[in-house]
């Protein structure tokens, strides 16, 4: 996470398409890498594509993913959770294991999500039951480093303690395997009985009230806690159903702060009048464990501890019958599923390279998570995704990518955010946990839906439906409007931009923001605009399009920017604007690495996590018209290289990611794959701490994927920038059409000496334009990417330039 005026209408060339004749295709005898190859059943991991998937990549240095195993968009997310970086649970910072927890959020920032109803197994010293560490703070414990082990499907480490853990998991379930240090080992002859406790809390300690009961024959414990979304409203309730197998249950109860007992077997804990935080839950201990070993069974459940066991049970029924392998290999088969669209030739390029692009692909698909019959609110028949966490963050090039790889995927999540809508009344702009999330800037689940518009990714879906949730977004303010739909609505719509400090009668929120919401809520009518004249509603497009060029109001053209007494020598932002049209002041750097952090809640300003030089390259509707204010081509970038090269650009935020690219419009695509090659892989590489920021739920390893193939998408329209890519050969199969698209780099050179498009051919015939539709792939085009060592005039002319909506000129 972690941001008009009387237009003669014209487009720029847009909408020419020029019917290629399809060439057959002479299929290279050079093997590809792909992601369908056969099973490996080697202990030590697969041998085929899933070697290149490494789940750490961004475990600490602030990625936040979840390292843990898990499937293709699965609720159930084992991992061990540590007290140190523990937003998605584990990282590898060294520090200690709290826990094994099976549900988890990816890459997120701000407070650590779910983490709920930790497992942590231990041996009582001397066997006597208090003598267990219970509280989180007693009980945390070193892991061994090199014990580490990471793979789609599976994750294990060893604790200092002894106890080594391995885990996998199925759609709604984990299973865990504990090995206990044998007693003879602990230098006793005694008999000990190795201790598994539940706890009711999560990672965020946001416990509210929560239930556990224990069943003294079988060891099974089940209950429910209520919890705080971790960067939203409301509260959730989570269910769960653990099974052990493997031994006798020797004794079990329940445990409050630091002590234990047999009776009662079933404990209700909530908070205390000043919210005091008890820690508390259930425990077994066991006997008789064959080799030492002891497996543990989750289910997880948002409606009902009963449909946690059920699922457990139906999923993995039977935990010591080999169902742990079982369970690795179908988690390896279902990610190898989901990645057999994809085939990389690489030509050389390092193993490194293909971990980086394999694992973006990977991590993309973790969040958001597939809920479909777990919504305990409603039931539509709908599938129901949860984790947009958040749509600020993922609509840019995660969405895109799903939009390529998966796009069945793609179309059940906007039927879902349109479901939401349905039922909640309005599109989230971010989700978790069931609960609605923060909105960070306009309402950007409207450019979700009209990506996949604009692409034909259509199957299903109530276009009338999705045109009349968007409508709400730009007309109607809600009450609340920091968790869905617009604040602000009355300004905009009657002075065509938010102004710094607004009147708002209307509804409540984060009074800040005035700049990036002006231009967020720009682009979002924009796209509001594009789905009505696809709909042949002209006369709302013409209205939105109107209003799609609102951002101009807020420029101010004598506006100057100093750098510690230095003047950048560039005149012309966005400036605060007041209700009565004087303008307010923002720094044009305020906000960005060089002058501190703005948030929501932390140093609000007039533009969201990023400075007024981030947000004034974010006009995507009318990039041309912004090179024209900025002086023309040669201005622009020279503004476009100080931001990368001054400090200004931060590379560990989403909304940078199209400024990499907008060399394109000024005619120099040559410059965005100079500067893309600035950030990769010195940015995002394959080390544990190979993120620049927090993932985002894989927006950042999108990001990677796009670069690495040679196409940046501009969402919400059907865009895709051409640049070179980093592998000779890239080919994506389309689930919908059944067709493949190439992308092949002539004179690819590993070396990345040769990044400079010379020509391009489309299915054989010249392409000039630097930037193609997503015919691409639906309709499986060949893109032939002619590579030199020097820049070329290849995608100059004003015609070939990626499209831009150029309105009337400035009032
Ligand atoms: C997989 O198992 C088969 C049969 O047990 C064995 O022959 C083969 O070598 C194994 N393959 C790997 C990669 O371990
Ligand atoms: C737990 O607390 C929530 C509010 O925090 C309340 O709505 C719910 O009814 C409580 N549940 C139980 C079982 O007490
Ligand atoms: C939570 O668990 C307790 C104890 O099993 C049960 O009485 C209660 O109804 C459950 N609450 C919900 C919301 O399912
Ligand atoms: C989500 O889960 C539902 C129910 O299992 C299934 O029908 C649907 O295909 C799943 N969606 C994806 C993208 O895996
Ligand atoms: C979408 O379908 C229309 C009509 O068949 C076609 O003209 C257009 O090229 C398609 N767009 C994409 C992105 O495939
Ligand atoms: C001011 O800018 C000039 C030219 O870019 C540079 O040489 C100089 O070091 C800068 N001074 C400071 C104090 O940053
Ligand atoms: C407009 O409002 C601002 C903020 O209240 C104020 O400082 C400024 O003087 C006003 N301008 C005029 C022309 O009244
Ligand atoms: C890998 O990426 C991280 C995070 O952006 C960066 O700090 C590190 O220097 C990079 N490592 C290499 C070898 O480029």
């Amino acid at each position: 996470m972690a941001a008009q005026h009387s237009l003669g209408s014209r487009e720029t060339p847009h909408s020419l398409r020029i019917l290629l004749p399809l060439l057959l295709l002479v299929l290279s005898s050079i093997p590809q890498v792909a992601g369908k190859v056969p099973s490996s059943n080697s202990t030590d991991g697969p041998t085929d594509i899933l070697r290149f998937i490494n789940p750490l990549i961004g475990s600490t240095n602030g990625g936040n993913v979840f390292a843990g195993a898990t499937r293709p968009y699965a609720l159930a997310k084992p991992v061990a959770d540590v007290d140190g970086q523990n937003t998605g649970g584990f990282a590898t910072d060294s520090s200690n294991v709290v826990g094994f927890s099976a549900a988890h959020d990816s890459g997120t920032g701000g407070n650590p999500s779910l983490g709920n109803f930790p497992l942590f197994p231990q041996v009582c010293p001397g066997d006597e039951l208090n003598a267990c560490a219970f509280r989180i703070g007693d009980r945390a414990t070193p892991y061994v480093g090199e014990s580490v082990v990471a793979r789609p499907g599976y994750f294990a480490l060893d604790l200092a303690s002894g106890v080594s853990a391995e885990m996998t998991s199925s759609e709604h379930a984990a299973l865990y395997r504990f090995r206990f240090p044998a007693a003879a080992a602990d230098g006793a002859d005694e008999v000990l009985h190795p201790l598994v406790l539940l706890d009711l809390t999560d990672l965020w300690k946001s416990r509210q009230n929560g239930s556990v009961s224990v069943d003294a024959e079988t060891g099974r414990l089940r209950g429910n806690a209520t919890y705080l979304p971790s960067f939203g409203a409301g509260s959730y309730v989570m269910h769960f159903c653990v099974d052990f197998f493997g031994g006798a249950v020797h004794d079990a109860g329940v445990w409050v702060n630091s002590r234990a007992g047999t009776e009662p077997k079933e404990l209700y804990v909530t908070r205390g009048f000043n919210l005091f935080y008890l820690e508390a839950g259930g425990w077994v201990r066991f006997a008789d464990l064959a080799d030492d070993t002891l497996t543990a069974r989750v289910g997880i459940s948002f409606v009902s501890a009963e449909q946690a066991c059920a699922r457990a049970a139906e999923e993995i029924p039977e935990p010591l019958g080999g169902d742990f392998d079982r369970l690795v290999r179908e988690a390896e088969d279902a990610w190898r599923d989901k990645l057999s669209p994809i085939s990389v030739r690489p030509g050389g390029a390092s193993e490194d390279l293909q971990a980086s692009f394999w694992s973006g692909i990977y991590r993309s698909m973790i969040s958001p998570q597939n809920y479909t019959g777990e919504n305990p609110r409603w039931d539509s028949g709908v599938p129901y995704f949860d984790s947009y966490y958040c749509i600020w963050d993922s609509f840019r090039v995660q969405h895109p990518l799903l939009s390529i790889v998966d796009p069945a995927a793609q179309i059940q999540m906007v039927r879902s955010l349109l479901d939401i809508y349905e039922h909640e009344g309005w599109l989230p702009d971010c989700h978790m946990s069931l609960c609605n999330g923060w909105t960070q800037g306009g309402s950007n689940a409207d450019v979700v839906l009209v990506d996949a518009y604009v692409k034909n990714l259509t199957a299903g879906i109530d276009w009338e439906l999705a045109l009349e949730a968007i409508i709400q977004d730009a007309e109607v303010e809600p009450l609340e409007w920091s968790y869905h739909g617009r604040g602000g609505l009355q300004s905009w719509k009657g002075l065509d931009y938010i102004p710094y400090l607004d009147y708002d009668p209307l509804g409540f929120g984060t009074n800040s923001r005035s700049i990036s919401r002006t231009l967020e809520y720009s682009y979002n009518d924009f796209c509001l605009a594009t789905l009505a004249q696809g709909l042949g509603r002209s006369d709302l497009h013409d209205k939105y399009i109107q209003r799609s060029m609102s951002w101009q109001n807020l420029w101010k053209e004598d506006q100057t920017s100093v750098i510690r007494g230095n003047d950048t020598g560039f005149t012309g932002f966005f400036q605060p604007k007041y209700l009565n049209g004087t303008w307010g002041y923002q720094d044009p750097i305020a906000c960005s690495a060089l002058a501190g952090f703005c948030s929501l809640t932390s140093n609000p300003s007039e533009t969201f996590e990023a400075s007024v030089w981030q947000y004034h390259f974010l006009v995507p509707q009318s990039t041309s018209t912004l090179i024209d204010w900025m002086g023309g081509d040669e201005a622009f970038i020279s503004r476009l290289d100080f931001f990368h090269t001054s400090g200004l650009a931060d590379i560990s935020n989403e909304p940078v990611f199209s400024t990499v690219y907008l060399y394109h419009y000024a005619g120099r695509p040559a410059l965005s794959t100079k500067r893309l090659h600035t950030y990769i892989p010195s940015w995002f590489n394959n080390t544990n701490g190979g993120l620049p920021g927090n993932d985002d739920s894989g927006a950042m390893g999108a990001f990677v994927v796009f670069g690495m193939l040679g196409l940046f998408p501009v969402a919400g329209q059907n865009v895709y920038l051409i640049s070179a890519p980093f592998f000779e050969e890239v080919r994506i199969a389309n689930a919908l059409t059944g067709n493949t698209a190439t992308i092949r780099a002539v004179g690819f050179d590993p070396g990345y000496e040769n990044i400079y498009i010379q020509s391009v051919t489309v299915n054989g015939e010249p392409w000039t334009k630097n930037w193609i539709g997503h015919e691409l792939f639906a309709e499986g085009w060949t893109l032939e990417i002619t590579l030199g060592a020097e820049e070329s005039e290849w995608g100059y002319d004003v015609k070939d330039r990626p499209p831009s909506w150029i309105g009337a000129s400035r009032l």
